[in-house]
C-alpha cells in the first residue's frame, strides 16, 4: 500500500495498481449480468471478486479456469480477488473442499488475491465457539501459507459480535502476516442493520493490524454503509447488492433503496435509466429488466466510492459520513459508537484542515478532532472570558490580558483568534458579545507577541513560543489584510504564519530553535543514514527509512528530521501518524521543505 492522500484514518492508496477505496463488485461466475468487460470498459471497475469454490465444483468452469487462468475466463484486465468457500459455509452449513486444496486452486487459476478457507463465525456463537473458530483460521492460517505461490493472501479476520475476539483475532492474524486482510463474518450483522456491531469489528481490526496492510470488509452490502467503512479506514469492500437488489425489483439511490413498483418518479439520473420511466420498466421482460436494474444499482454503488472519495482529498470525509449516517437511524447509532472510540482515531487527526469546521448535528463536537483540540486548550489558564463574534479582537475596544473566549470547543485563548479551527468554522447559531470589566490590557504590539507565542504553543508543546520567539523580535504584516506573515528573531527568519488556517510553517532557524529547546524525540523522525543524507538534499523522507519517531506526531504536523544522533537533517511535514511511519515500507511520510546542510546542530549547542 503507497499512501496518495488521506483524511483521518480514512485514505487513498495505491494498491496493485488500483486505487483504494475500492469497490470489487461479486461477480458469480455461473449467473453473469454485467460483463466483467463492461463493468471494466463502462463502470470504472477495476477490481472485483468472485469464488473459487463455486468455479472449482462446476467442472466446466474448472477445467476452463485452469486452462485458460482466470482473467482471460472472466475476460477482465483489472485485479481478481478470489474467495474460498467460507460463506457457503456459512449459507450451506459445510464446504467438500479442504484449505489446502482450496489455496492452490486460487493460486493455480492466477488469482491476484486468494483467500484461505476461514471459519465463519455466526452471531449466535458463544464466546468459546469464536475462539475456537479463529484458532482453527490461524491454523489453517499457517497452512495455507506454504501452498500460496506468488499468489497474496487474504486471512479474514473472524470474531463475530465481541470485540475482545476481534481484537484477538486481529493480534493472531496480524503475526502471521498475511499480505491482506479481510474482515469476516459481518453479514449476518448487515443483513440486520447490526452497523454498530460492524463499526466495533472494524475499529478492533485497523486498532492491531499493520495499517500499511489493506482492510477488506467482506459482503459491505449496501453502499450506504460505505462512508462510515471508509471513515474508518478500510481499503476494500465487495458487494452484491447491486445484483441482489436488482433481481428483487430495488433501486439504491444516495438517499435509500426504493422499490421499482413505489416510484412514480426516478430522484436520481443514471445512464442505465436514461431511456426508460418507470411504467417502462415495470413492464418490461425480467431477464432484460434486472439487467438494467443491476446496471443501474452498480453505478450507483460505484458513485458512493466516488464521492467517498473526493470527500477524502477535500479532507471532508467526517462530514460527509456524519451527513450520510443520517440515512438510517442505525448508521447514526453506529457513528454515535464510532465517536465511543475518539482516543485511537485521534491519533489519525490534522491540526488543520483544507476545509472549515463544518458543524452538522451534537455527534460533530464529539469527533476525535475536538478532542484533540480540547487537550491542546488545555494548556491555557485564562481569567477573563468574553463571548465575541469574529472576528474577536475586531470587536473590542481594548484588549484584555489573560482572556479567552468561550466557543463550542471550549475556552479558547483570544490570541488564537485566526489558527483553525476557530476562525474556520461554521456553527448554527448567532454569536453574542458579552465582555465583563477588565483590568489590565495588552497595548497592540503585546497583543502581537502574545499572538505568535499562544499559536506556538498551541499548535507545538507548552513552551515553543517562549523558545521559537526569544530575543530581539520582528514582525512582518500583509500589505492588504494587515496580518501576522512572518516572524523573524535576532534577523533570523523564525516561521511563517499561514493564511488558511493560522497556524505557523517553520524556517531552518526555527526548527533549530525547537530543536535546541526540546529534548529528543519531541517532534522528531528519526532516520537511518543512507536516507539523511538525501534529505540533507532537500529529498522526501520514505518511511521505510524510518527508524523512530515522537509517537504524538499526527499527519500534518511540522517535525524535525534527524539522523541517530540527533543531528538535524531537514524539516518538513508529516504525510503519517509516528505508527504509520514506522509500519509502511512504501511511499513518502515526510515531505521535505528544507535540508540541513552538514552541519552538527547538536554540537552547536554545545
Ligand atoms: N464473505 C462474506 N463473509 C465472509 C467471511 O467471513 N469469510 C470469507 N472467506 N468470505 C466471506
Amino acid at each position: 500500500m503507497e499512501l496518495k492522500h488521506r483524511d483521518g484514518l480514512a485514505r487513498i492508496c495505491k494498491f496493485r495498481g488500483v486505487e483504494t477505496p475500492n469497490l470489487m463488485p461479486v461477480v458469480n461466475p455461473n449467473k453473469i449480468v454485467i460483463s466483467p468487460r463492461d463493468m471494466y470498459e463502462r463502470f470504472g471497475v477495476n477490481a472485483l471478486i468472485t469464488n473459487s469454490y463455486i468455479i472449482w465444483k462446476t467442472p466446466r468452469l474448472r477445467e476452463r479456469a485452469l486452462k485458460e487462468g482466470l482473467h482471460n475466463m472472466l475476460d477482465f484486465p483489472g485485479l481478481i480477488m478470489t474467495d474460498s468457500g467460507t460463506f457457503q459455509q456459512h449459507v450451506y452449513g459445510d464446504v467438500e473442499v479442504t484449505n489446502k486444496q482450496i489455496v492452490e486452486f486460487q493460486r493455480d487459476i492466477g488469482s491476484d488475491i486468494g483467500t484461505m478457507l476461514d471459519v465463519f463465525t455466526e452471531p449466535h456463537y458463544t464466546e468459546e465457539e469464536v475462539k475456537n473458530a479463529i484458532d482453527e483460521t490461524a491454523r489453517r492460517g499457517k497452512e495455507a501459507k506454504k501452498y500460496k505461490g506468488n499468489m497474496l493472501l487474504a486471512g479474514p479476520i473472524q470474531g463475530s459480535i465481541y470485540p475482545k475476539l476481534r481484537a484477538y483475532a486481529s493480534k493472531l492474524m496480524n503475526r502471521i502476516d498475511f499480505d491482506y486482510y479481510p474482515i469476516g463474518g459481518v453479514v449476518p450483522l448487515m443483513e440486520e442493520y447490526r452497523y454498530a456491531e460492524v463499526v466495533e469489528a472494524i475499529i478492533m481490526a485497523k486498532k492491531y493490524l499493520d495499517p500499511s496492510k489493506p482492510v477488506h470488509l467482506f459482503g459491505a452490502g449496501h453502499p450506504m454503509f460505505f462512508p462510515l467503512a471508509a471513515l474508518l479506514g478500510v481499503d476494500f469492500f465487495d458487494s452484491a447488492a447491486y445484483i441482489k437488489y436488482a433481481r428483487d425489483n430495488r433501486l439504491l439511490f444516495p438517499q435509500g433503496t426504493m422499490y421499482l413498483k413505489e416510484i412514480k418518479y426516478f430522484p436520481y439520473y443514471s445512464p442505465a435509466l436514461e431511456n426508460y420511466t418507470p411504467e417502462d420498466l415495470r413492464a418490461m421482460p425480467e431477464e432484460k429488466r434486472t439487467k438494467i436494474l443491476a446496471e443501474h444499482n452498480l453505478y450507483m454503488s460505484m458513485e458512493e466510492i466516488n464521492r467517498i472519495k473526493e470527500a477524502i482529498i477535500e479532507e471532508r470525509i467526517w462530514e460527509y459520513a456524519e451527513i450520510r449516517a443520517r440515512q438510517h437511524p442505525q448508521l447514526l447509532r453506529a457513528y454515535r459508537k464510532i465517536l465511543k472510540h475518539r482516543r485511537f482515531l485521534e491519533k489519525f487527526e490534522p491540526k488543520s484542515r483544507k476545509n472549515a469546521f463544518f458543524y452538522t448535528g451534537e455527534e460533530s463536537m464529539q469527533r476525535p478532532f475536538v478532542l484533540g483540540i480540547k487537550r491542546r486548550l488545555r494548556q491555557f489558564d485564562r481569567h477573563v472570558i468574553l463571548e465575541l463574534p469574529r472576528p474577536w479582537s475586531a470587536n473590542l475596544e481594548t484588549i484584555p490580558k489573560d482572556a479567552a473566549v468561550n466557543t463550542p470547543f471550549g475556552l479558547v485563548p483570544l490570541e488564537l483568534e485566526d489558527s483553525y479551527p476557530f476562525a474556520q468554522s461554521e456553527f448554527p447559531w448567532e454569536e453574542r458579545k458579552i465582555v465583563p470589566e477588565f483590568k489590565e490590557i495588552m497595548s497592540a504590539k503585546e497583543f502581537d507577541i502574545a499572538k505568535i507565542k499562544s499559536i506556538a504553543d498551541y499548535q507545538f508543546a507548552k513552551g515553543a513560543g517562549d523558545a521559537l520567539f526569544e530575543g530581539e523580535i520582528k514582525i512582518i504584516k500583509s500589505k492588504n489584510t494587515g496580518k501576522i506573515r512572518n516572524v523573524v528573531v535576532d534577523g533570523e527568519h523564525i516561521a511563517s504564519l499561514r493564511a488558511e488556517d493560522g497556524l505557523f510553517t517553520l524556517k531552518l532557524a526555527g526548527a533549530k530553535r525547537l530543536h535546541r529547546a526540546f529534548a529528543f524525540h519531541k517532534f522528531r523522525v528519526i532516520v537511518n543514514e543512507d536516507s539523511a543524507q538525501f534529505n540533507r538534499q532537500g529529498k522526501n523522507v520514505f518511511s521505510k527509512f524510518v527508524m523512530g519517531c515522537d509517537d504524538s506526531i499526527r499527519p500534518g504536523d511540522e517535525v524535525l528530521v534527524v539522523d541517530r544522533e540527533d543531528n538535524l537533517v531537514a524539516i518538513g511535514k508529516a504525510i503519517m501518524n509516528c505508527w504509520e511511519m514506522k509500519k509502511f515500507s512504501k511511499g513518502m511520510c515526510v515531505k521535505v521543505r528544507e535540508g540541513v546542510e552538514h552541519e552538527k546542530s547538536r554540537l552547536v549547542k554545545k
